[in-house]
């Protein structure tokens, strides 16, 4: 399979990239902040999620190159300092925004950016989280747990935009993952939840989108 990495930089992105690889697929790997001896050839491309038009050119180079993708896997995240530390009554508001951003209106750009290549019978995995889940109430990274339930919103207005059969899209929590984000609250390496979704996109695990379009690395239904 084609399969394009969104976050390739580190964390789940980084090992996600090379499991794939791994397996045979050919992966093009996006990065937020490009590596000096980056090149496209090598299928290496600066994909910032809050920058549109960096995606619109890499899926333009990727047209070009590949012409249709398989997949594109969205992991880019982010969980700032002050989500961690502060609450919902003292988190600066721009930090708020940032985390909405990213996290959410993050998956919109890269997946409006990716459509002419995933047209047809592609598959978008956006990465979000269990922390967007209303059933799990709490007040732990409280911007960042709103940015992935408008996430998973978003998922779930654009599955009522395009048709399944054009591009599936749907929602994936990786579990907890020993990272640079989630060392503190970690469960599992993130080669873990990197075979886990390889697994799905080869269809060893079998989804079923319609019944349940937020998953788990497992493909197991996450509630909403
Ligand atoms: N770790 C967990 O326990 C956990 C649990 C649930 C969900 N998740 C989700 O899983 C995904 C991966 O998490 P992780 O633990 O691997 O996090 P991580 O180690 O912090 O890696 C996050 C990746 O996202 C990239 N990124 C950040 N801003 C970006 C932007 N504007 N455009 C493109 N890429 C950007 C980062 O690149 P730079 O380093 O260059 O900024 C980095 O490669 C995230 O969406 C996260 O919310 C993680």
């Amino acid at each position: 399979m084609n399969i394009v990495v969104i976050g390739a930089g580190r964390g789940l992105g980084a090992v996600l990239v090379q499991e794939l690889r791994k397996r045979g697929h050919t992966v093009e790997a996006g990065y937020h902040r490009l590596p000096e001896t980056a090149d496209n050839s090598l299928s290496e491309y600066l994909m910032d999620v809050m920058d549109e038009k960096s995606l619109i050119d890499a899926a333009d180079a990727i047209r070009q190159s590949a012409g249709k993708v398989d997949a594109v896997v969205d992991v880019a995240g982010i969980l700032l300092d002050s989500d961690r530390t502060c609450t919902l009554m003292d988190e600066p508001e721009e930090d708020l925004m940032r985390q909405l951003d990213v996290n959410a209106i993050g998956i919109v750009r890269a997946f409006r950016a990716f459509y002419p290549v995933l047209s047809g019978g592609g598959r978008f995995l956006a990465v979000t989280s269990e922390g967007g889940s209303f059933s799990l109430a709490g007040s732990l990274f409280p911007g960042y747990s709103v940015s992935k339930t408008a996430a998973n919103k978003y998922v779930q207005v654009l599955r009522e935009t395009i048709r399944k059969e054009d591009v599936d899209i749907f929602a994936i929590h990786p579990g907890r993952m020993n990272t640079g984000m989630g060392r503190t609250t970690a469960q599992i390496e993130p080669e873990e939840a990197a075979a886990g979704i390889s697994d799905i996109l080869e269809g060893k695990i079998p989804v079923d989108t319609d019944r349940h379009w937020f998953i788990d690395y497992l493909g197991r239904p996450m509630p909403l």
